[in-house]
């Protein structure tokens, strides 16, 4: 099956000042996506922006799916502007997503900022089995809660300066539920997308406990399709295409 189809915008909404969610029906036949893949969407039919840009599959819905994003330069500033009806062209699903985790497995999922974007379809596909740690710089990056209430068993959102939530980072509540005595005797496994120094610190912690830890990585990418090698990492297998292998990798595999 082709990963090229077209979709119509059914809505694009600011959800704060500079992140607006998208909801798009594919106007063909699309395949199924999994919680962490991604699609490359054709920004402008002209030349500029003349690369599509990636986004993660935020949700599923029941005619379409929805995108998150951060309006961060051209190309997404051009997204932003367009409405409801427009056709566009998009890539997809591409990359390998998240491995579910095991019916024995704790699964502790980890989103700073944007990251949510990725994560939040593997937290609604477990069904209020994911420990939801949610955070930001500040409480206005914060977002999306009421609609994701219900999917998750547990969510705790923390913000850099406590303006909502718990004060501090991600990865410091997270590090926290690892050592609290209840999680004895069962497995955690974790998932992460966010900047990437907190990815590496969550990789460093899961090394020194022995945990396995899925991270979603983001690279510049130009076609999405492993053809460029634009977009590689270095691995202890050499080196890996993000678009093609990744975007999620084993923490351990990762050579930061
Ligand atoms: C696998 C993957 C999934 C992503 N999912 C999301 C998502 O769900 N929501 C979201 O808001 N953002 C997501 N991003 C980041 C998003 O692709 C960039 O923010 C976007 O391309 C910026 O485009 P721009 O033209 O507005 O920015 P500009 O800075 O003007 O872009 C210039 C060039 O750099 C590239 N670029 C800039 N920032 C990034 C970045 N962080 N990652 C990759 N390429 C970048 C652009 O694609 C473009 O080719 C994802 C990136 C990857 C690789
Ligand atoms: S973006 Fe071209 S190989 Fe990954």
């Amino acid at each position: 099956m082709s990963r090229s189809f077209r979709a119509e915008i059914r809505e694009n909404r600011p959800v704060n000042a500079n992140h607006n969610l998208l909801t798009l029906a594919p106007l063909d036949i699309m395949e199924e996506p999994r919680p962490g893949q991604f699609y490359m969407i054709e920004i402008s039919r002209g030349l500029d922006p003349l690369l599509k840009r990636a986004f993660s599959l935020f949700r599923r819905t029941r005619d379409g799916f929805q995108i998150l994003y951060r309006i961060k330069g051209k190309g997404t500033s051009i997204l932003r502007e367009l409405r409801e009806g427009t056709i566009i062209s998009l890539l997809g699903p591409l990359g390998n997503g998240y491995p579910l985790p095991a019916e024995n497995q704790t699964a502790l999922v980890v989103a700073g900022g944007i990251g949510i974007a990725s994560v939040f379809s593997l937290v609604e596909r477990i069904e209020k089995r994911a420990h939801l740690f949610y955070g930001a710089r500040v409480g206005d990056e914060i977002f999306m809660t009421d609609e994701m209430s219900g999917y998750y068993r547990e969510l705790l959102v923390c913000t850099d300066d406590g303006s909502c939530g718990r004060k501090g980072t991600v990865v410091e509540a997270m590090n926290d539920f690892l050592s609290d005595p209840s999680l004895e005797g069962k497995e955690p496994v974790i998932y992460a997308c966010g900047p990437q120094p907190m990815l590496r610190e969550i990789g460093r912690i899961a090394s020194a406990k022995g945990i396995t830890a899925y991270l979603s990585l983001e690279e510049h990418m130009a076609c999405g399709i492993g053809a460029c090698l634009g977009c590689v990492v270095r691995t202890k297998e050499g080196y890996r295409r993000v678009c093609k292998e990744g975007p999620v990798f084993e923490a351990g595999e990762i050579v930061w």
